[in-house]
Protein backbone atom coordinates (compact mmCIF):
# COMPACT_ATOMS: atom_id res chain seq x y z
CA UNK A 1 0.00 0.00 0.00
CA UNK A 2 1.60 3.71 -0.75
CA UNK A 3 1.63 5.63 2.60
CA UNK A 4 0.31 8.91 1.63
CA UNK A 5 0.39 12.14 3.81
CA UNK A 6 -1.44 15.39 2.91
CA UNK A 7 -1.10 18.65 3.12
CA UNK A 8 -4.33 20.92 3.50
CA UNK A 9 -7.47 19.41 5.12
CA UNK A 10 -10.05 22.06 3.30
CA UNK A 11 -12.38 21.14 0.44
CA UNK A 12 -9.91 19.03 -2.14
CA UNK A 13 -7.75 17.92 0.69
CA UNK A 14 -10.96 16.50 2.16
CA UNK A 15 -12.19 14.95 -0.64
CA UNK A 16 -8.50 13.63 -1.06
CA UNK A 17 -8.52 11.52 2.42
CA UNK A 18 -11.96 10.54 1.73
CA UNK A 19 -10.80 8.91 -2.09
CA UNK A 20 -7.46 7.12 -0.15
CA UNK A 21 -9.20 5.85 2.92
CA UNK A 22 -12.03 4.27 0.21
CA UNK A 23 -8.83 3.25 -2.07
CA UNK A 24 -7.13 -0.57 -1.85
CA UNK A 25 -4.00 1.10 -2.99
CA UNK A 26 -3.56 4.13 -0.74
CA UNK A 27 -3.42 4.27 2.87
CA UNK A 28 -3.38 7.53 4.77
CA UNK A 29 -0.28 7.92 7.02
CA UNK A 30 -0.42 11.68 8.00
CA UNK A 31 -2.63 15.00 7.49
CA UNK A 32 -0.90 18.27 8.33
CA UNK A 33 -3.23 21.64 8.86
CA UNK A 34 -2.16 25.11 8.80
CA UNK A 35 -0.02 26.94 11.48
CA UNK A 36 -2.89 27.45 14.62
CA UNK A 37 -5.87 25.85 12.69
CA UNK A 38 -8.20 24.77 14.91
CA UNK A 39 -8.11 21.41 12.91
CA UNK A 40 -4.93 20.85 14.82
CA UNK A 41 -5.10 17.32 17.10
CA UNK A 42 -8.50 16.46 15.83
CA UNK A 43 -8.91 12.84 14.67
CA UNK A 44 -9.41 13.02 10.98
CA UNK A 45 -12.43 10.77 10.57
CA UNK A 46 -14.09 13.20 13.20
CA UNK A 47 -13.14 16.26 10.80
CA UNK A 48 -14.52 14.56 8.09
CA UNK A 49 -17.44 13.82 9.89
CA UNK A 50 -17.74 10.29 9.60
CA UNK A 51 -16.28 7.90 12.17
CA UNK A 52 -12.65 8.33 14.44
CA UNK A 53 -9.50 6.66 12.35
CA UNK A 54 -6.69 6.79 14.54
CA UNK A 55 -4.78 9.70 12.71
CA UNK A 56 -4.80 13.32 13.97
CA UNK A 57 -4.51 16.10 12.04
CA UNK A 58 -0.84 18.06 12.35
CA UNK A 59 0.35 21.49 12.18
CA UNK A 60 2.40 21.86 8.98
CA UNK A 61 4.96 22.96 11.06
CA UNK A 62 5.41 19.34 12.85
CA UNK A 63 6.18 17.87 9.51
CA UNK A 64 9.23 16.79 9.74
CA UNK A 65 8.85 14.94 13.02
CA UNK A 66 5.69 13.38 11.83
CA UNK A 67 7.97 12.30 8.70
CA UNK A 68 10.73 10.86 11.14
CA UNK A 69 8.15 9.09 13.31
CA UNK A 70 5.98 7.69 10.26
CA UNK A 71 6.30 5.58 7.19
CA UNK A 72 5.53 8.54 4.40
CA UNK A 73 5.67 7.39 0.44
CA UNK A 74 4.33 10.19 -1.48
CA UNK A 75 2.94 13.84 -0.38
CA UNK A 76 -0.40 15.14 -2.00
CA UNK A 77 -0.78 19.00 -1.11
CA UNK A 78 -3.76 21.11 -1.26
CA UNK A 79 -3.27 23.69 0.95
CA UNK A 80 -1.65 27.19 0.66
CA UNK A 81 1.55 28.21 -1.27
CA UNK A 82 3.66 29.29 1.98
CA UNK A 83 3.52 25.61 2.69
CA UNK A 84 5.77 24.88 -0.05
CA UNK A 85 8.72 25.64 1.50
CA UNK A 86 8.56 23.81 5.14
CA UNK A 87 7.27 20.81 3.24
CA UNK A 88 10.17 20.30 0.51
CA UNK A 89 12.44 20.97 3.78
CA UNK A 90 10.74 18.00 5.05
CA UNK A 91 10.53 16.09 2.40
CA UNK A 92 14.52 16.65 1.50
CA UNK A 93 15.37 15.23 5.13
CA UNK A 94 13.34 12.34 4.36
CA UNK A 95 13.60 11.32 0.71
CA UNK A 96 9.67 11.70 -0.08
CA UNK A 97 7.99 13.09 -2.99
CA UNK A 98 5.40 15.33 -3.61
CA UNK A 99 2.53 16.78 -5.66
CA UNK A 100 1.88 19.96 -5.49
CA UNK A 101 -1.99 20.68 -6.95
CA UNK A 102 -1.95 24.33 -4.82
CA UNK A 103 -2.25 27.14 -7.00
CA UNK A 104 -1.29 30.70 -6.48
CA UNK A 105 2.38 30.57 -6.16
CA UNK A 106 3.86 33.46 -7.96
CA UNK A 107 7.30 33.05 -10.30
CA UNK A 108 9.48 33.12 -7.69
CA UNK A 109 7.82 30.66 -5.95
CA UNK A 110 8.09 28.14 -8.60
CA UNK A 111 11.71 28.63 -9.51
CA UNK A 112 12.83 28.56 -6.20
CA UNK A 113 10.16 25.10 -5.68
CA UNK A 114 12.13 23.84 -8.64
CA UNK A 115 15.94 24.51 -7.92
CA UNK A 116 15.12 23.12 -4.91
CA UNK A 117 14.06 19.75 -6.54
CA UNK A 118 16.22 19.65 -8.94
CA UNK A 119 19.04 20.70 -6.50
CA UNK A 120 18.40 17.90 -4.14
CA UNK A 121 17.22 15.44 -6.57
CA UNK A 122 13.70 15.28 -5.01
CA UNK A 123 10.42 14.03 -7.07
CA UNK A 124 7.56 16.92 -7.59
CA UNK A 125 4.67 16.90 -10.07
CA UNK A 126 3.18 20.42 -10.19
CA UNK A 127 -0.29 20.07 -10.81
CA UNK A 128 -2.74 23.49 -10.99
CA UNK A 129 -5.12 21.25 -12.67
CA UNK A 130 -5.17 17.42 -12.01
CA UNK A 131 -7.95 16.80 -14.27
CA UNK A 132 -7.36 14.58 -17.51
CA UNK A 133 -10.11 16.97 -19.32
CA UNK A 134 -8.16 20.03 -18.66
CA UNK A 135 -4.56 18.45 -19.53
CA UNK A 136 -6.23 16.89 -22.96
CA UNK A 137 -7.91 20.76 -23.41
CA UNK A 138 -4.25 22.59 -22.90
CA UNK A 139 -2.99 20.19 -25.82
CA UNK A 140 -5.91 20.47 -28.05
CA UNK A 141 -5.77 24.41 -27.58
CA UNK A 142 -1.84 24.45 -28.69
CA UNK A 143 -3.17 23.06 -31.98
CA UNK A 144 -6.24 25.24 -31.91
CA UNK A 145 -3.97 28.73 -31.68
CA UNK A 146 -1.91 27.40 -34.37
CA UNK A 147 -4.66 27.17 -37.07
CA UNK A 148 -6.35 29.43 -36.07
CA UNK A 149 -3.78 32.76 -35.16
CA UNK A 150 -5.66 35.67 -36.55
CA UNK A 151 -8.68 34.80 -33.87
CA UNK A 152 -9.14 36.52 -30.76
CA UNK A 153 -9.19 34.77 -27.40
CA UNK A 154 -10.93 35.38 -24.21
CA UNK A 155 -10.65 33.12 -21.23
CA UNK A 156 -13.06 32.98 -19.03
CA UNK A 157 -13.36 30.81 -15.69
CA UNK A 158 -15.89 30.97 -12.97
CA UNK A 159 -15.47 28.90 -9.30
CA UNK A 160 -17.11 29.18 -6.07
CA UNK A 161 -17.15 32.57 -3.99
CA UNK A 162 -14.41 31.59 -0.94
CA UNK A 163 -11.69 30.58 -3.97
CA UNK A 164 -8.97 33.01 -3.31
CA UNK A 165 -6.91 32.87 -6.31
CA UNK A 166 -7.61 35.33 -9.16
CA UNK A 167 -7.35 34.20 -11.62
CA UNK A 168 -7.26 30.44 -11.15
CA UNK A 169 -3.85 28.79 -12.05
CA UNK A 170 -5.45 26.33 -14.95
CA UNK A 171 -6.70 29.84 -16.30
CA UNK A 172 -2.83 31.28 -16.50
CA UNK A 173 -1.50 27.90 -17.75
CA UNK A 174 -4.24 27.84 -20.51
CA UNK A 175 -3.36 31.32 -21.48
CA UNK A 176 -0.12 30.93 -21.16
CA UNK A 177 -0.59 27.67 -23.60
CA UNK A 178 -2.57 30.25 -26.56
CA UNK A 179 -0.10 32.64 -26.27
CA UNK A 180 2.96 30.40 -27.10
CA UNK A 181 1.56 29.79 -30.32
CA UNK A 182 0.19 32.88 -31.28
CA UNK A 183 2.63 35.37 -33.38
CA UNK A 184 2.13 38.58 -31.51
CA UNK A 185 2.68 39.37 -27.66
CA UNK A 186 -0.75 40.66 -26.45
CA UNK A 187 -1.89 38.82 -23.22
CA UNK A 188 -4.85 36.59 -23.77
CA UNK A 189 -7.44 38.02 -21.23
CA UNK A 190 -8.91 36.18 -18.40
CA UNK A 191 -12.44 37.16 -17.17
CA UNK A 192 -12.90 35.85 -13.93
CA UNK A 193 -15.96 35.09 -11.92
CA UNK A 194 -16.10 34.05 -8.28
CA UNK A 195 -20.20 33.00 -7.60
CA UNK A 196 -22.00 30.53 -5.37
CA UNK A 197 -20.41 27.11 -5.03
CA UNK A 198 -19.07 26.26 -8.66
CA UNK A 199 -16.16 23.46 -8.66
CA UNK A 200 -14.63 25.07 -11.51
CA UNK A 201 -15.37 25.95 -14.83
CA UNK A 202 -13.37 27.13 -18.00
CA UNK A 203 -14.59 28.12 -21.46
CA UNK A 204 -12.15 29.76 -23.94
CA UNK A 205 -13.90 31.42 -26.70
CA UNK A 206 -11.91 32.36 -30.14
CA UNK A 207 -13.86 34.65 -32.93
CA UNK A 208 -12.71 36.34 -36.03
CA UNK A 209 -15.36 39.01 -37.38
CA UNK A 210 -17.89 36.13 -38.96
CA UNK A 211 -17.25 32.65 -36.70
CA UNK A 212 -16.85 31.74 -33.42
CA UNK A 213 -15.58 28.32 -31.36
CA UNK A 214 -15.88 27.70 -27.99
CA UNK A 215 -14.32 24.81 -25.81
CA UNK A 216 -15.28 24.54 -22.04
CA UNK A 217 -14.08 22.26 -19.23
CA UNK A 218 -16.54 21.48 -16.37
CA UNK A 219 -15.51 19.77 -13.14
CA UNK A 220 -18.89 18.89 -11.60
CA UNK A 221 -17.47 17.33 -8.31
CA UNK A 222 -13.86 17.94 -6.29
CA UNK A 223 -13.36 13.84 -6.76
CA UNK A 224 -11.96 14.31 -10.47
CA UNK A 225 -9.25 16.71 -8.54
CA UNK A 226 -8.81 13.87 -5.97
CA UNK A 227 -8.70 10.73 -8.86
CA UNK A 228 -6.02 13.19 -10.68
CA UNK A 229 -4.08 13.53 -7.48
CA UNK A 230 -3.30 9.68 -6.73
CA UNK A 231 -2.53 9.26 -10.26
CA UNK A 232 0.78 11.33 -9.67
CA UNK A 233 0.88 10.21 -6.43
CA UNK A 234 1.30 6.61 -7.83
CA UNK A 235 3.76 8.14 -10.66
CA UNK A 236 6.19 10.52 -8.88
CA UNK A 237 7.16 7.29 -6.33
CA UNK A 238 10.70 6.61 -7.33
CA UNK A 239 11.28 9.04 -9.71
CA UNK A 240 13.29 12.27 -9.39
CA UNK A 241 12.70 15.74 -10.89
CA UNK A 242 9.93 18.23 -11.81
CA UNK A 243 7.11 16.64 -13.69
CA UNK A 244 3.50 17.93 -14.63
CA UNK A 245 0.62 16.31 -15.55
CA UNK A 246 1.55 15.97 -18.99
CA UNK A 247 3.69 13.51 -17.86
CA UNK A 248 1.88 11.76 -15.77
CA UNK A 249 -1.47 11.53 -18.23
CA UNK A 250 0.78 10.83 -20.98
CA UNK A 251 -0.90 13.14 -23.04
CA UNK A 252 1.36 13.64 -25.90
CA UNK A 253 1.01 9.36 -26.35
CA UNK A 254 -2.84 10.33 -26.02
CA UNK A 255 -2.39 12.13 -28.90
CA UNK A 256 -0.74 10.27 -30.88
CA UNK A 257 -2.58 7.36 -30.51
CA UNK A 258 -5.26 9.66 -31.54
CA UNK A 259 -3.52 11.34 -34.53
CA UNK A 260 -3.15 7.04 -35.66
CA UNK A 261 -6.47 6.54 -35.44
CA UNK A 262 -7.48 9.29 -38.00
N1 LIG B 1 -4.61 21.42 -8.90
C1 LIG B 1 -5.93 21.34 -8.95
O1 LIG B 1 -6.51 20.70 -9.84
C2 LIG B 1 -6.72 22.02 -7.87
C3 LIG B 1 -8.06 21.69 -7.66
C4 LIG B 1 -8.73 22.30 -6.59
C5 LIG B 1 -8.06 23.19 -5.75
N2 LIG B 1 -6.75 23.49 -6.02
C6 LIG B 1 -5.99 24.39 -5.17
O2 LIG B 1 -5.74 23.73 -3.94
C7 LIG B 1 -5.67 24.70 -2.88
C8 LIG B 1 -6.69 24.33 -1.81
O3 LIG B 1 -7.97 24.42 -2.39
P1 LIG B 1 -9.29 24.17 -1.51
O4 LIG B 1 -10.45 24.46 -2.37
O5 LIG B 1 -9.19 22.84 -0.87
O6 LIG B 1 -9.14 25.33 -0.43
P2 LIG B 1 -9.61 25.39 1.08
O7 LIG B 1 -10.90 24.67 1.26
O8 LIG B 1 -9.49 26.81 1.49
O9 LIG B 1 -8.50 24.52 1.84
C9 LIG B 1 -7.19 24.96 2.02
C10 LIG B 1 -6.69 24.26 3.26
O10 LIG B 1 -5.31 24.51 3.40
C11 LIG B 1 -5.06 24.74 4.77
N3 LIG B 1 -3.84 25.55 4.88
C12 LIG B 1 -3.67 26.88 4.70
N4 LIG B 1 -2.39 27.22 4.89
C13 LIG B 1 -1.74 26.07 5.19
C14 LIG B 1 -0.41 25.76 5.53
N5 LIG B 1 0.54 26.71 5.55
N6 LIG B 1 -0.10 24.47 5.81
C15 LIG B 1 -1.04 23.51 5.76
N7 LIG B 1 -2.32 23.73 5.46
C16 LIG B 1 -2.66 25.01 5.18
C17 LIG B 1 -6.28 25.43 5.32
O11 LIG B 1 -6.34 25.13 6.68
P3 LIG B 1 -7.49 25.64 7.69
O12 LIG B 1 -8.72 24.91 7.29
O13 LIG B 1 -7.00 25.23 9.02
O14 LIG B 1 -7.56 27.13 7.47
C18 LIG B 1 -7.38 24.74 4.52
O15 LIG B 1 -7.89 23.61 5.18
C19 LIG B 1 -5.94 26.06 -3.56
O16 LIG B 1 -4.69 26.64 -3.90
C20 LIG B 1 -6.71 25.67 -4.81
O17 LIG B 1 -6.61 26.62 -5.84
C21 LIG B 1 -6.08 22.92 -7.04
Amino acid sequence: MIQVAVCGIGRTGSEVIRAILQNERFSLAAAFCRPGSEKAGKDIGTLLHTIPIGIVAQDISQAEQAFAETEIDVVIDFSNPTCAKPLLRACKKHRVPVVFCTTGYTEADLIWMSDFVVHNNLGVVYAPNVTLGVNVLLAALKLVARALPEFDYLITETHHNQKKDIPSGTAKKIASAIQKELPRDAAVPIHSVRIGGYVGVHTVLLASDCERLSLTHESFNRSAFASGALTAAAFILGKTGWYDMEDVLGIAERLENAANVV
